[in-house]
């Protein structure tokens, strides 16, 4: 197909400019398809500078497919804790594996094989396929779809899959010949770079002169992306149990099921409130009636796992965590294991309780998490268990409350 002086301009002007001006990232240091998925992954939703140590951290502990496929999950998602969107991890662990059973430790040069890969969708094996191998195919995410909204004014929305297989195919055709890795990574850098989504840099871009949405006075309103819902809100209550005896100093952590959201991460205990419920935290966050009723619920939530019962002392914090769909506001208290004359008051069968807190004392660490998913944890232990942010951040703060002395 015939170009316009639009497009041989892009191509070109934008393959200089990276070259010249393409910024020094460890996975740039060489085309190892392997540190191009890792760091293709990591990509995904977050930023440059996040992403940094953390690759440097992963390819130093799994420097080949073959470390990575061998590695427990669990040391795969501890590397990954703080980054977010933990299924990458595991997606990119079972990616590994497959290509140690299918194509014998190397990542193959072909699309297909790529694209079949756990983790690897449309984006990703375009960026493998174009960067390890430079190999013509579009890599097309988010930043690339504004650049080349804007460039082209392009007003179709971009949060439809239909202008993404557009956009594809557009960026497709403006390869250059032998260039398409440099070129891809040209795009990203630009958007990256100077093709922000708030105010542009529109005079140093390297593609200005012919850009469509710039000589329209669109390039701030471009591209059209209608709004996603905003993430469903959810108020819960959770735990800081303390330990005694065997366990004082310790803190009652569960591991998260096999499946689903934060799958196999651990937390500290805690409920959803159901819409009923959520007016008795409106009101303020340490009354004695809403310690009383968050208690039962979260005794009742512990109790039906690990037979434990929880006593709440006080409010501590409340934090928040944003998903992709769903809004956590947690509220956090420091609470106790209840004695077992209050168990009977509570009407839970004290029996089984005080059986089930004398089991988990005298366990040793590890053999707990065979039997239930709860264990008691100190600060050394946090070198190895996998948290999300949020219950990182409380329990580091918990810690430090208690080494001053406060609690
Ligand atoms: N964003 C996504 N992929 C990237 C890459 N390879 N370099 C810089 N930023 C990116």
């Amino acid at each position: 197909m015939l170009k316009t002086e639009a497009e041989r301009h892009f191509s070109r002007e934008l393959l200089n400019w990276y070259r010249a001006n393409k910024r020094t990232l460890p996975w740039r240091a060489n085309r190892d398809p392997y540190r191009v998925w890792v760091s293709e992954i990591m990509l995904q939703q977050t930023r440059v500078d996040t992403v940094i140590p953390y690759y440097e951290r992963f390819m130093d502990r799994f420097p080949t497919i073959k470390a990575l496929a061998g590695a427990p999950e669990e040391d795969v998602l501890k590397c990954w804790e703080g980054l977010g969107y933990y299924s990458r991890a595991r997606n990119l662990q079972a990616g590994a594996r497959m290509v140690m059973e299918l194509y014998g430790g190397t990542v193959p040069d072909d699309k297909t094989a790529v694209a079949g890969l756990k983790g690897v969708g449309p984006y990703t094996s375009g960026a493998i396929m174009s960067i390890a191998f430079n190999r013509p195919e579009p890599a097309v995410d988010g930043n690339v779809m504004r650049v080349l909204s804007r460039y082209f004014c392009l007003e179709d929305d971009i949060a439809k899959p239909a202008t993404r297989v557009r956009i594809e195919k557009l960026a497709a055709s403006l390869i250059p010949e032998g260039a398409a890795g440099d070129f891809n990574q040209g795009l990203m850098e630009l958007g990256a770079l100077v093709c922000t989504p708030k105010s542009p840099s529109c005079l140093p871009c390297p593609v200005m002169e012919h850009c469509a949405g710039r000589m329209a006075g669109r390039e701030q309103e471009l591209p059209i992306k209608t709004k996603a819902k905003p993430p469903r809100p959810e108020l819960r209550v959770a735990a800081i149990v303390a330990g005694t005896g065997a366990n004082t100093g310790k803190v009652l952590v569960r591991q998260r099921p096999e499946k689903g959201l934060l799958a196999q991460m651990w937390e500290l205990p805690h409920v959803l409130l159901t819409k009923e419920q959520e007016p008795m935290l409106a009101a303020g966050e340490s009354g004695a009636k809403e310690q009383e009723a968050m208690g039962e619920l979260l005794t009742k939530a512990v109790e039906a796992d690990a037979g434990l019962l929880i006593r709440p002392r006080r409010w501590f914090m409340d934090a928040e965590h944003v998903f992709s769909h769903i809004h956590w506001t947690m509220r956090f208290y420091l609470a106790d294991l209840g004695a077992a004359g209050e168990e009977a008051k509570a009407g839970v069968k004290s029996d089984i309780a005080a059986e089930s807190a004398a089991a988990y004392e005298t366990l040793p660490p590890g053999a707990s998490a065979v039997r239930s998913p709860y264990r008691w944890i100190g600060p050394e232990d946090m070198e190895t268990l996998a948290f999300p942010n949020l219950f990182l951040r409380i329990l580091r703060e918990y810690w430090d409350s208690i080494e001053e002395g406060e609690e």
